[in-house]
């Protein structure tokens, strides 16, 4: 009970702080260039939290937040943020750019509800510059970090400059975390645990990610602890996602994802990004470029055909013979249908309610 007591609180700390969000607070996740500002906006106008990607270079924030602006100012149900964009930024800090970023944010007349960083080269060190760097020139973004470790997880709240949410990330997660994690239904709590023996460390509202497809998953990490719950997979398959046709396919027909997708640096190297994080690599749906590696294929030969695949248009894209990154989470096999972001945010919430009620009523009949 004592887990739940502490959420309890951090839940109406987070309703405080994001008036236009409805509890359980779904989040959607920042990924790179798939989640857009028409994908933020939906998801906070359904009373959610949702989150721009970090784009494809740190130049972009600019454009995204002027779009995201302007999505706000047309949004009739979104107008009680209290002096900021309702929607927050995800930034990787490796491969971000400090002075960028906040030169960007500094000419914001309403600067976003939150950054969310992630993936830092020189650990807890480079997410602090970070976050006194945000906090000194917006003051209105609140700082939230994405870990996938009970040790990250601990030095962030040790931190003097502290994050103001922590999300916990599990290792079913789709596309990046580190390379050795844990399932969030250990995760979470053990974040959870530890964090109390910190001083002020409680204080600090979990957001879970990592296999959240649907109002059942969802339930289960509020019932762990968390005090929201993000979702990145379930939304590649919303209208809103910013992704080629070919790869939200490969998403709806991907099922039994622990056994059909794979964490591995493969995909970023074939598409040439280099240097990332040693720690980290990436989830995604095996297609033939695994398939090859493993039987051997030299990576020049499987990159040649990479880059053919990429020429393929939606054809680069499907298990079978498809070839391109097709970064997706072990919960794929749930996700069946393209919806609107906002529709899947509401049946979520409302789902939650359903799952977490009929649990307790059918607990008390046996
Ligand atoms: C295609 C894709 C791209 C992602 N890009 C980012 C990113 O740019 N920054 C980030 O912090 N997390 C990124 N993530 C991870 C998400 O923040 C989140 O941890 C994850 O999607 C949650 O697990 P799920 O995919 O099972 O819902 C990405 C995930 C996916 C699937």
């Amino acid at each position: 009970m004592h887990l739940i007591n502490m959420a309890k609180q951090s839940i109406r700390s987070l309703k405080t702080i994001y008036p236009w969000t409805s509890t359980p607070l779904i989040v959607g996740a920042p990924m790179k260039s798939i989640t857009g500002p028409p994908m933020a906006i939906a998801v906070s106008s359904a009373g959610g939290f949702g989150f721009i990607g970090p784009g494809e270079k740190p130049e972009d924030l600019e454009a995204h937040l002027t779009k995201a602006s302007e999505l706000f100012s047309q949004s009739s149900n979104l107008s009680s943020a209290d002096g900021v964009l309702p929607i927050g930024i995800g930034i990787q800090t490796w491969t971000g750019d400090l002075n960028i970023t906040t030169k960007i944010l500094k000419d914001r007349k309403l600067g976003p509800a939150a950054a969310w960083l992630f993936a830092p080269r020189h650990g807890q060190g480079e997410l602090d510059e970070w976050t006194r760097a945000i906090r000194n020139i917006s003051p209105q973004t609140r700082v939230w970090i994405q870990v996938a470790s009970v040790a990250d997880a601990v030095a962030a709240a040790r931190s003097k400059d502290r994050p103001d949410v922590l999300v916990v990330q599990g290792t079913d997660a789709g596309g990046h975390s580190r390379t050795k994690g844990a399932g969030i239904i250990t995760l979470l709590p053990e974040v959870s645990d530890a964090l109390s023996t910190i001083e002020g460390g409680s204080d600090i509202p979990l957001v879970a990610a990592g296999g959240l497809m649907d109002s059942r998953g969802v339930s289960a990490v509020f019932a762990l602890g968390a005090s929201g719950a993000a979702m990145g997979t379930r939304c590649l398959a919303t209208k809103e996602a910013q992704i080629n046709p070919g790869y939200q396919k490969a998403v709806l027909d991907a099922w039994d994802g622990g056994q059909t997708t794979v964490r591995t640096q493969l995909y970023n190297h074939l598409r040439g990004t280099l240097g990332w994080p040693e720690a980290f690599d990436a989830r995604g749906i095996v297609n033939q470029s695994w398939r090859d590696h493993e039987s051997g294929v030299t990576f020049e030969e499987n990159q040649k055909l990479y880059k053919q695949a990429m020429k393929t248009g939606p054809d680069g894209w499907g298990a079978e013979n498809g070839r391109m990154a097709t970064y997706a989470g072990t919960g794929v096999g749930l996700v069946k249908e393209v919806k609107g972001a906002a529709d899947v945010v509401v049946e979520v919430r409302k789902g939650v309610d359903g799952v977490l009620g009929a649990v307790v009523e059918g607990l008390r009949e046996t």
